[in-house]
């Protein structure tokens, strides 16, 4: 390895236009954290109360990130191990590979348990065709997930995912993005009209939508909308570090944060107005994460009309939109495979998915390890991946070095003010997201 441009720039695979990439981020963006945990907490945290909230901190901090992670690939024309090196060398300072390869560690742990959890959503596309007849859906989910039963779905996810990423950049995420966007936009709209349909849906709504500001004084309200921002947008230093390294210079880098962001979010809002009103439309209380998908809604759906259409299109809605994540997840590690250890994609590929495989195995078949694993990761692992690369990009390499990338190609150029974003908000953010995180983990903070 070369500790100046990196020798593999030349071979470099691109994305063959603005749309594709816009189409990419977004579809890294939008997953589980849009359908799982989005809805529970704009109900728990304040209602639309949270949602401002929500939305100044994507202004303020996730465009700002989004920005810097693409432009800190594009300006070094590889991912974080190598763009991490670059940026160390250039200040004399020894341990930038290893430094690089933490968030890349960071997610290769997130990937291990989202793989898992793909598995178990193809599992349930099958069981929504059949309506979910004749379960009683919590029984049906514990005695799946964790046993030998939910193996074969782990492993074809990553049969899967493997398959997309060995085709590469344009032939395999490119194709599959271009598909299951758009296509995933189509549900929601849908599944949002039917929920808001229902009888006694206006209840959610209302419950939803109504403003509770005593909230904005509750510090967990802030945590919860600073947390779900950064996974949501997949800013864990890694990914788009990587995808900003495929764009040309040319690219208009603040208006494909502009777009990720907003997809993101309107997948997010449009999650919420499917959640709410149909959990209110039959009188139960909308809860979060792995229960909310597999015991909630299916059973919800199970008591509808026309139910296993109905639930068959939200479990398709949920594949593609982890599918679109995993993608790029598996992409977190082939490229810095690739870049460290100078191996080709398709061997970079099949070591992802063999990892993915033999590290998740044990998970996939304990559930309580599984979520350890889970919440450890979310609460200590992701933060420190965020606050190495945000670091590393606003004080390392520098903020108006940054700012200088980001402006190539742009008809909206960042302003000055823009580094202390940077510098300071996005930076201090990204701590006490880890203090926090790690206080809750550890029950100190409740
Ligand atoms: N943003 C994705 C989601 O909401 C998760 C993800 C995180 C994907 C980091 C890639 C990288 O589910």
């Amino acid at each position: 390895m070369s500790d100046k441009t990196p020798a593999t720039s030349e071979k470099r695979e691109m994305w063959s236009g603005k749309l594709a990439f816009i189409l990419a981020s977004a579809g890294s963006a939008i997953g589980l954290g849009n359908i799982w945990m989005f809805p529970w907490r704009m109900g728990t945290y304040g209602g639309s109360a949270f949602l401002l909230i929500y939305l100044v901190i994507i202004a303020l901090i996730g465009l700002v990130a989004l920005m810097g992670e693409f432009a800190f690939g594009r300006a070094n024309k590889t991912g974080p191990i190598g763009a991490v090196k670059a940026a160390f060398a250039q200040r004399k300072l020894p341990g930038g590979a290893v430094v690089g390869l933490l968030p890349v560690l960071a997610t290769g742990a997130v990937t291990v348990f989202y793989m898992i959890v793909v598995g178990w959503v193809l599992y349930y596309v099958g069981l929504a065709l059949r309506g979910f007849a004749g379960q009683d859906l919590a029984v049906a989910f514990n005695s799946f997930a964790g046993s030998a039963g939910a193996v074969p779905w782990h492993v074809i996810a990553v049969v899967m995912t493997t398959a997309i990423v060995y085709a590469g950049v344009k032939k395999g995420l490119e194709p599959v993005n271009n598909i299951l966007l758009p296509a995933l936009f189509v549900i929601l709209v849908v599944l949002a009209v039917r929920a808001l349909t229902l009888p006694g849906a206006q209840e959610g709504l209302r419950f939803i939508f109504t403003p509770d500001f005593s909230q904005l004084a509750n510090p967990l309200t802030w945590f919860n909308a600073l947390a779900q921002a950064l996974f949501s947008l997949s800013l864990l230093g890694c990914t788009l570090v990587i995808y900003g390294s495929y764009l040309p210079k040319k690219a208009d880098i603040p208006q494909a944060a502009a777009y990720t962001a907003l997809f993101d979010t309107l997948a997010a809002i449009l999650a919420a107005l499917i959640v709410f009103p149909t959990a209110f439309a039959f009188g139960v209380a909308p809860n979060a994460g792995i229960p909310l998908l597999f015991i909630t809604l299916p059973s919800l759906f199970a008591q509808m009309p026309a139910g296993a259409l109905f639930g068959t299109l939200f479990f398709l809605l949920v594949a593609f939109a982890s599918i679109t994540s995993a993608v790029s997840l598996f992409e977190s590690a082939v490229e810095p495979m690739m870049d460290a250890l100078k191996w080709d994609r398709k061997k970079a590929t099949l070591a992802t998915g063999a990892l993915s495989l033999i590290i998740g195995l044990p998970l996939a078949v304990n559930q309580p390890l599984f979520s350890t694993w889970m919440r450890f990761t979310s609460a200590i692992i992701m933060p420190i991946g965020t606050l190495i690369m945000m670091f590393v990009i606003f004080w390392v390499y520098g903020s108006a070095r940054v700012r200088q990338e980001v402006n190539e190609g742009t008809a909206t150029p960042m302003a000055p003010w823009w580094d202390f974003l940077g510098k300071y908000v996005a930076v201090i953010v990204t701590m006490l997201i880890l203090v926090g995180g790690t206080l809750r983990y550890f029950g100190l903070w409740q």
